[in-house]
């Protein structure tokens, strides 16, 4: 049995070895160690017998079909390297031919750790000194060859198989990786064979089949260049490419709001102009820095970019390739982002080894959409965490509902980067309300959703030639999801006719009608497989391709069957003849020899290509004759004499291995049928590239749309009202992720009013520590930043004022390795706010001041107060335990804060004392912290809870004694003059 579906497999293994990078299974293993001629080592390589090699080639070149196989080579030295999971793995000692071949390679791709591909393996050498500590990154062992000369090096290896675990490991530790694949065969070489070539470069901004990758968040590369001569030295050209997706994007940036960007685009590598080192060396060296957040690669100025991206734009669409003026084209595009994403694109096909395919990229307008610098997205943790830096625990892991990674990246994409147009945001609310008030539909949609997938990676990879026949399913099954998703659209449009407003007629009819090219598409590809085989990795099985699509495939197939069936009636018969017990499995080549079992070590052994084998080992000398003799004086005569060794026989089959030939070539050439017309039905998917990005967003914009209503509909959230004005009116307004945590707490979630517009601009926030104030601040900026994603909002009602800039300075981080105290930090965050809010920002400050000595602390925070309340103009609201603050806001008698309104969180006793947190805001000012309840209840000791409760009654009695004096002083003043008054004063006191 096993030796059936060995043969089996082989048959199909053959043919894996054509195709790049194919798992070899137990037979290309078992091929090394029988020493079969197709999968060359790299020992074989330096020690194959150069006379019997010119012959074969020889052969082969006079295209002489040929029966005699050459003798194979002799065995290679085995090499026992650990693949880390115990299971010892032979891998062949590299020879000096291969060793000149890579060290030339490894010149050319210094920065990169070189994954050289020997028959079945990939081997890493120690040309550039990375061997040990990659053999220690991956747990390899290094091999140390026992008959080790000056030319031989040492290594490590793993399997073909294994290639995607190991990558995966170099990746994620910021190594990059160039693979060194056999491409092909070089017969006039005598001592090297194989022809290696650079295949492809992987660095963590180019992954694209990579089964590892986050498919729910984009993977950029991101470019940065300046212009060589730009008389603004601080203006950067930036591109950023997903190259799994062909998201695109260009802007230019100043030094000022590059982080800004960074925070936005949140790359995984970054590209930068090696000019950049002399003219921005403090900003490369903090990027070098940040090793654990990005990758940073660099390059030399692309001289091409322009030719490089204005031959994407004339890929782009026939009409204007029509356009000859390529520099009309790139009049699209300013100098600086031409440049970027020019380097970008040479960089990525380097890295792919052949100029690649993508959409053309949009441009980024900053100036379009809700800026959010790189602290407030930290502080308020929209996509990743203040602490870890996980998705899990930001708002954005909160509020994903999304079925399809495609929606779950456009949902990113829109919360980091809110829409300040009232237009497009209530574009979008419409269709969340068309979900929001059909609960039969929105379960319709997100079922359909459910089985979508993620075809825009799909299409990267048909688009780099990367293409799995699973791929090419994925995307026929989700056009067809995407149609059926059109249907329910139009029927849906249908039912509101007449009866809903004009914003969400018009929203549904542009989705549809971007939905309806769905069933064009279909028609204008071929649907080549069988739908049951949606696992299929690689076109490998005979079958993969149904029957009728190509008729030649049809034919060779009948013809392969053919052979099947002489095959299987040859087996009847080999198996009666050699088997054990009529058991046709069973053919067992030892059985035609038993009487030299007692003289030679016998074996049956299976050959991928020649089927079974037998092998008498240990036959030396005068022996070898007479063992031939006997073989040939046999009834079973038809044992053909297959390769010799020194101190070995070895014999296969004449007819079987004809049938075996026979059957191999069949399937290999129907393989390649089927290659041939997988290929040119990628090919027609390429001709519709842009009518199949448009459908891949739509079918992420539905999954949005329908993910918020569903989302809004579990959690209880509502359609927020966007205006122009400069208004905040949220009722019952919670915190998104704050509430979820109570209610894992099993406690209520406070709601809370909000009220700014008209006489209020400001909130001014007193309250005890734990009383809610920081969440507060933080849920009322999230309202409008979540309404302005156009998503619905935790509130029972909101009508919020557009906001151009949300800003927070709520973090508590010294930031040491900076060389900055916490209150450098805070004070440099308080900066950027008070030099770019404007009266359309929206600005919340956590307990400004707190960093210092309470006099200076107050005295900046009430400055910035006054600064935002008459410059700035903004709306916001602030945090303060300076109950000194808010009690002169409150009296302030000039009217110069009059715009601040003073709030607190209100907090009751019990009968025994204990506070009790209401997290109900209440106009007023609350004059006590309780921080002393606060850390009774964190666990300080009692001794010291006394001690500071005594030390604080003083320091009450004293401020008392104090407010007295200075009230005495002022009322004297006021009655009698300033002179006066001090006289009076000093005689009061002595
Ligand atoms: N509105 C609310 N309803 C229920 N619990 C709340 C509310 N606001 C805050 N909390 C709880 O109180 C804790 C402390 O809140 P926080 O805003 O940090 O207080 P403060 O800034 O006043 O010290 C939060 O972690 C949360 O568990
Ligand atoms: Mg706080």
């Amino acid at each position: 049995m096993f030796f059936r579906r060995a043969l089996v497999r082989a048959l199909r293994d053959s043919s894996l070895r054509n195709s790049s990078l194919a798992p070899p299974t137990c037979q290309v293993r078992q091929v090394m160690r029988w020493r079969s001629n197709t999968s060359v080592t790299a020992a074989e390589e330096i020690k194959k017998p150069r006379k019997k090699t010119s012959k074969v080639s020889k052969a082969k070149h006079a295209g002489m079909k040929s029966v005699i196989l050459p003798p194979l080579p002799l065995e290679p030295i085995p090499v026992l390297v650990d693949a880390g999971d115990g299971t010892g793995t032979e891998t062949p000692i590299p020879s000096t031919a291969l060793m000149a071949e890579i060290q030339e390679i490894q010149d050319r791709y210094p920065d990169h750790i070189l994954l050289v591909q020997v028959g079945g393996f990939f081997e890493i050498y120690d040309h550039q000194g990375y061997l040990e500590e990659i053999a220690d990154l991956l747990h390899l062992k290094i091999a140390r060859p026992k008959n080790q000369t000056k030319n031989q090096l040492r290594f490590a290896g793993f399997p073909l198989a294994r290639y995607k675990d190991y990558v995966e490991q170099l990746v994620k530790h910021g190594k990059t990786v160039a693979l060194v694949e056999q491409v092909g065969s070089d017969l006039t070489n005598k001592t090297k064979t194989k022809v290696r070539n650079v295949t492809r470069i992987i660095t963590p901004g180019t992954l694209i089949d990579e089964d590892w990758v986050e498919s729910r968040e984009n993977n950029f590369l991101l470019s940065v260049t300046a212009l060589p001569n730009s008389d603004k030295s601080s203006d950067f050209g930036l591109a950023w490419l997903d190259v799994s997706t062909g998201d695109f994007l260009v802007c230019e940036s100043s030094l000022e709001t590059f982080e800004e960007h960074l925070s936005r685009i949140q790359p995984k590598e970054i590209l930068c102009d090696r000019r950049l080192q002399e003219t921005h060396p403090t900003l490369i060296q903090s990027l070098r820095n940040r090793a654990g957040e990005f990758h940073l690669s660099m390059k030399d100025t692309e001289k091409k970019a322009e030719a490089l991206l204005g031959g994407l734009l004339i890929q782009e669409d026939a009409s204007r390739a029509l356009l000859t003026d390529m520099r009309k084209l790139l009049a699209d595009f300013s100098p600086l982002q031409v440049q970027a994403a020019g380097t970008l694109l040479g960089y990525v096909a380097e890295n792919f080894c052949h100029v690649p395919s993508f959409p053309a990229p949009a441009e980024f307008v900053p100036e379009e959409v809700m800026r959010i610098d790189p602290v407030t997205q930290q502080a308020l943790e929209i996509t990743r965490t203040f602490r870890d830096r996980a998705r899990k625990g930001s708002l954005l892991h909160e509020i994903d509902r999304t079925k399809t990674a495609a929606g779950s990246r456009m949902l990113a994409t829109r919360l980091k980067a809110p829409s300040i147009s009232i237009d497009e945001i209530n574009r979008r609310l419409d269709l969340v309300e068309v979900f929001f008030s059909d609960t039969h539909l929105l379960a319709d949609i997100r079922e359909l959703l459910s089985n979508c997938k993620d075809v825009e990676r799909a299409l990267q990879r048909i688009h780099l030639a990367k293409a799995t026949p699973g791929d090419y399913i994925n995307i026929i099954a989700t056009l067809r999801m995407a149609d059926q998703i059109f249907r329910l659209l139009e029927r849906k449009q249908n039912q509101l006719q007449g009866a809903a407003s004009a914003g969400i007629m018009k929203s549904l009819e542009a989705l549809a009608e971007k939905l309806g090219s769905c069933r064009s598409l279909l028609n204008a590809c071929d649907e080549i497989f069988d739908e049951k085989l949606q696992d299929l990795h690689k076109i490998t099985d005979l079958d993969a391709i149904k029957e009728g699509i190509s008729a030649e495939l049809d034919e060779k197939r009948r013809a392969h069957q053919v052979l099947k069936q002489q095959e299987e009636a040859y087996r009847v018969k080999l198996a009666r003849k050699y088997g054990n017990n009529q058991m046709y499995d069973s053919i067992n080549l030892a059985n035609a020899v038993t009487d030299l079992e007692k003289k030679f070590k016998v074996s049956a052994l299976a050959d991928p290509k020649l089927g079974p084998i037998l092998a008498i080992q240990d036959v030396r000398g005068p022996s070898r004759l007479g063992v031939k003799a006997r073989i040939g004086k046999d009834p079973h005569a038809e044992l053909l004499e297959r390769a010799n060794t020194s101190v070995g026989l070895r014999f296969s089959h004449t007819h079987w291995s004809a049938l075996y030939r026979s059957l191999n070539e069949s399937a290999n050439a129907l393989l390649e049928i089927q290659k041939d017309v997988f290929e040119r039905a990628c090919g027609k998917i390429k001709e519709h590239t842009l009518p199949f990005i448009e459908t891949c967003r739509t079918i992420a914009e539905v999954d949005v749309a329908s993910a918020t209503a569903a989302h809004a509909q579990e959690c209880g959230y509502t359609r927020p009202v966007v205006t122009k004005e400069l208004v905040h009116d949220v009722r019952g307004g919670r915190h998104p992720v704050v509430e979820r945590a109570q209610t894992y707490r099993e406690s209520m979630y406070v709601k809370n009013d909000f009220h700014i517009g008209g006489d209020q601009r400001l909130w001014l926030l007193t309250g005890p520590n734990m009383g809610g104030k920081s969440t507060f601040l933080r849920q009322s900026a999230l309202l409008s930043i979540l309404a302005q994603t156009s998503y619905y909002v935790p509130a029972s009602s909101a009508r919020l004022g557009i906001v151009d800039k949300v800003f927070s300075r709520v973090g508590a981080s010294d930031d040491l390795a900076a060389h900055q105290s916490t209150f450098m930090v805070e004070m440099r965050e308080t900066a950027t706010i008070l030099k770019n809010a404007t009266e359309k920002s929206f600005v919340i400050m956590d307990e400004i001041g707190r960093g210092t000595s309470t006099n200076d602390g107050l005295a900046l925070a009430h400055a910035t107060l006054v600064y935002l309340h008459q410059h700035s103009k903004c709306r916001g609201v602030f945090a303060t335990h300076y109950h000194e603050l808010a009690a002169r806001v409150q009296d302030d008698q000039s009217q110069s804060l009059d715009a601040v309104k003073c709030y607190q969180t209100a907090v009751l006793a019990d009968d025994k004392g204990h506070l009790i947190y209401t997290y109900q805001l209440q106009p007023g000012v609350m004059t006590q912290s309780h921080g002393i309840d606060c850390a009774r209840a964190a666990g300080l000791p009692e001794q010291v809870i006394a001690s500071a409760t005594a030390f604080y009654q003083q320091l009450e009695n004293e401020q008392g004694i104090k407010d007295r004096l200075w009230r005495d002083w002022q009322n004297m003043q006021s009655s009698m003059g300033t002179e006066k008054a001090d006289a009076a004063f000093q005689a009061t006191m002595s």
